[in-house]
């Protein structure tokens, strides 16, 4: 029986393996975390992450060829294939810091490979890391190997989406591997390419060298990026011109060149992914002194951050220039629906603004804990994707008074002035919202950061709202700019 073992029991290595061992049976599956919290709770009934569809693959081959451990040293030293999953944030401290991704976590899964290996294994690349890591692992692997033990380090980035990551297992629109172009290395590629053909038609697996496999994930993530920017930089020209973006975007989308997805304009993209490789991106370019291409994708995340300030800047305007003292509900915390993921969510910057303006924050979203919200309003840029356990945070006596999270919206909404919806969870646009008017303080604002909510149907109740990048109320149309400052 086939062996592999995946360190990193993340919202990747969790899922990727769960349908590894669910689509073959024949061989086991074994994941490992240096987190115990996080493997005892993918050995418990709530799995510590949501995503729909998982439970029920976790569930069916859990204990069969499924397992989770913390014993990672000897898990390793049994496998034949060991995937490497582990987190590769933003450096947060010197050379490239909040550019350059950070390795240390690889780095020293790499170590304990190499220390405790004691036959050949093949390495697989499952992180998303800079081009040429795989030359810096397999120096870290050969100096310090036993005698005879040999490694083949191989590129598999994972293109997984959260929210619909067990669809996109099941279903790729490709798997790529990236080897070494000896006989070693292709012997290494076709071992993990059997292991996806047994249920990803063999046209969807790609097979590339190794360089070709890293660039691709970071290429990937920074043209889906861009994509997102492009048509939020048009939502704003939409708003000052009275167009729609929704009508733009699907009349753009109509080109077959285009296509239609991953045109929703939003308050911004977020993910632990997106702007963490788009600025190793830039990094990788400046290093090999290509400055023009490096500024070109920083501003992919420099009209991000220009959307989510445009949309504080909104909300602050129309209430009259101050949001002090004043209530206001965030409906949905996650980075999107369908995840109780938070990292990078547009949510925090917005919620951040507020609050820097003294707004009195009740947040509510249905996956995303208290805790967590505090910690994410509390943790400094670039430290919320190293383990939470290496991240100590406390929330401040600040956030305690200014921010409650709440499990019920409507009580929530009782006193608000505004609302603004940060998350397009399905259930934000059946809620009552005339109940909720009734209960709000006047005149009562939405701000949709989604655009989830029908504009037309709340202004009928008598909400004034924004919806981004659509035709602007009488109210704002008439209200100067607010500084993006
Ligand atoms: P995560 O933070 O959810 O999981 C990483 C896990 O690795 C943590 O549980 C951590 O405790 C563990 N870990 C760190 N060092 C370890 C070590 N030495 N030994 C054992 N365990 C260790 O991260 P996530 O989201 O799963 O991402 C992992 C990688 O996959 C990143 O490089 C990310 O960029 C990439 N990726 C993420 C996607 C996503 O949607 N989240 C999609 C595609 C790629």
């Amino acid at each position: 029986m086939v062996k592999i073992c995946c360190i990193g029991a993340g919202y990747v290595g969790g899922p990727t393996m769960a349908m590894i061992a669910y689509k073959c049976p024949d061989i086991q599956v074994v994941v490992v975390d240096i987190s115990v919290p996080r493997i005892n709770a993918w050995n418990s009934d709530r799995l510590p992450i949501f995503e729909p569809g998982l439970d029920e693959v976790v569930k069916s081959c859990r204990n069969t060829n499924l397992f989770f451990s913390s014993d990672v040293e000897s898990h390793i030293a049994d496998s034949d294939i060991i995937f490497v999953s582990v987190n590769t944030p933003t450096k947060t401290r010197g050379l490239g810091a909040g550019k350059a991704a950070d390795l240390t976590y690889w780095e020293s899964a790499a170590r304990m490979i190499a220390d405790v290996a004691k036959s050949d294994k093949i390495v697989v690349e499952k992180s998303t890391v800079p081009v040429k890591t795989a030359e810096a692992i397999e120096k870290i692997l050969n100096h310090n190997s036993r005698d005879g033990v040999n490694f083949q380090i191989l590129s598999n980035p994972e293109f997984l989406a959260e929210g619909t990551a067990i669809d996109d297992l099941a279903d790729p629109d490709r798997v790529l591997i990236g080897g070494r172009q000896t006989p070693e290395g292709q012997k290494a590629v076709a071992a993990l390419k059997g292991v996806y053909a047994k249920w990803v038609p063999e046209d969807r697996i790609i097979t590339t060298n190794l360089w070709s496999a890293e660039l691709s994930k970071l290429a990937a993530n920074a043209i889906l990026a861009q994509r997102i920017s492009s048509i939020n930089a048009m939502s704003a020209l939409c708003e000052a011109t009275g167009a729609n973006v929704s009508e733009v975007a699907y009349a753009v989308g109509k080109d077959t060149r285009i296509g239609p997805k991953f045109l929703s304009a939003s308050v911004g993209f977020g993910g632990s992914c997106f702007q963490k490789d788009i600025l190793n991106l830039v990094y990788i370019c400046e290093c090999n002194g290509l400055t023009e291409v490096a500024n070109y994708w920083r501003q992919v995340v420099q009209i991000n951050d220009y959307q989510k300030l445009r949309f504080v800047n909104r909300v602050v305007s129309s209430m009259f220039n101050t949001v002090s003292g004043k209530k206001i509900l965030v409906l949905g915390f996650a980075f999107k629906k369908d995840t109780g993921d938070t990292r990078e969510t547009p949510a925090i910057d917005v919620c951040l603004g507020l609050l820097g303006d003294k707004a009195k924050l009740s947040i509510y979203d249905p996956q995303v804990s208290e805790d967590q919200i505090r910690r994410d309003l509390t943790t400094s840029k670039f430290d919320w994707d190293h383990p939470q356990h290496l991240v100590p945070s406390s929330p401040t006596a600040k956030s305690k008074e200014m921010v409650t999270v709440t499990w019920d919206a409507y009580e929530a909404a009782k006193g608000a002035h505004g609302i603004c919806i940060m998350t397009e969870w399905d259930e934000f646009k059946s809620l009552d919202y005339q109940r909720i008017y009734d209960g709000m303080e006047k005149p009562a604002f939405v701000f949709d950061g989604r655009n989830a909510v029908n504009p037309d149907e709340l202004r009928k109740i008598g909400f004034i709202v924004y919806s981004i990048g659509k035709p602007l109320d009488a109210w704002m149309k008439d209200l100067p700019a607010a500084p993006l400052t």
